[in-house]
């Protein structure tokens, strides 16, 4: 019997460490690491749009839906057939960037961002969202800006007050059920240990460091992956 694998979500603001500890969790739990917008030849080449600060004027609902549309053709390319052959996965954001960046941020209807989210995620659900958190002037020195490094995207460079929205957006979806909220304001080790310890929370596992738990070593339920027809 193939367990499914599971769907792991790393959410929060622009330099939260997200893709930092995306990488690190997926490191521990030997799962494939992909991320949104992008993941996929047609994702990347919508990111790249999305992201350009030379894009003008973008509707938020264009923006909405080139997001959506990038993200079914990640589920149904890359995130769904790795759970199903029984790989875990870790994605570096998912549909609550969406509801905190077009919704709380741009000021779309949250009805209609989660409306399109259901579409675009061709109804999968993270089994757990850690939503990384910290202050806004906590992360200002963390980035190098200049010589050698990024230019702000386009939506990193949408203001402070657009950034507030979003970080209290997101901290009202981390009130689900499936979320759990880490302060991300610390060293990356700490925050990995505390991402570690939610997705156990969770999971049941999160790696060699964590397995050793007595919590986690009476293991979490394995959902079957069901046998195709004919098969
Ligand atoms: N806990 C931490 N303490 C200090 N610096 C950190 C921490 N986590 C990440 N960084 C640094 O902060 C910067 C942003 O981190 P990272 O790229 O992981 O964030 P992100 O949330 O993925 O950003 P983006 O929203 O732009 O994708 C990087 O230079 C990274 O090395
Ligand atoms: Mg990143």
């Amino acid at each position: 019997m193939t367990c499914r694998g599971r769907f792991v979500v790393i959410e929060g603001g622009d330099g939260v460490g997200k893709t930092t500890q995306s990488r690190l969790l997926a490191a521990r739990l030997g799962a494939r690491l992909t991320r949104e917008p992008g993941g996929t030849d047609l994702g990347e080449q919508i990111r790249s749009v999305l992201l350009d600060p030379h894009a003008g004027d973008v509707h938020p609902m264009a923006e909405l839906l080139l997001m959506v549309a990038a993200r079914a053709q990640h589920v149904n390319s890359v995130i769904e057939p790795a759970l199903e052959s029984g790989v875990d996965v870790v994605c570096d954001r998912f549909s609550g960037s969406t509801l905190a960046y077009q919704g709380y941020g741009r000021g779309l209807p949250l009805e209609d961002v989660a409306a399109a989210c259901a579409l675009g995620s061709l109804g999968l659900v993270p089994d757990v969202t850690v939503l990384l958190d910290a202050p806004l002037p906590a992360l200002a020195g963390r980035r190098p800006r200049g010589a050698g490094s990024e230019a702000p995207d386009r939506i990193e460079r949408a203001g402070e007050r657009f950034h507030e929205r979003v970080r209290a957006g997101f901290l009202e979806l981390g009130r689900q059920d499936g979320w759990v909220v880490v302060d991300a304001s610390g060293e990356v080790d700490d925050v990995a240990r505390d991402v570690c310890a939610a997705v156990a929370g969770v999971l049941g596992r999160c790696g060699p460091p964590v397995r050793s738990d007595p919590i986690v070593s009476s293991g979490a339920p394995c959902r079957p992956v069901a046998p195709e027809p004919g098969r």
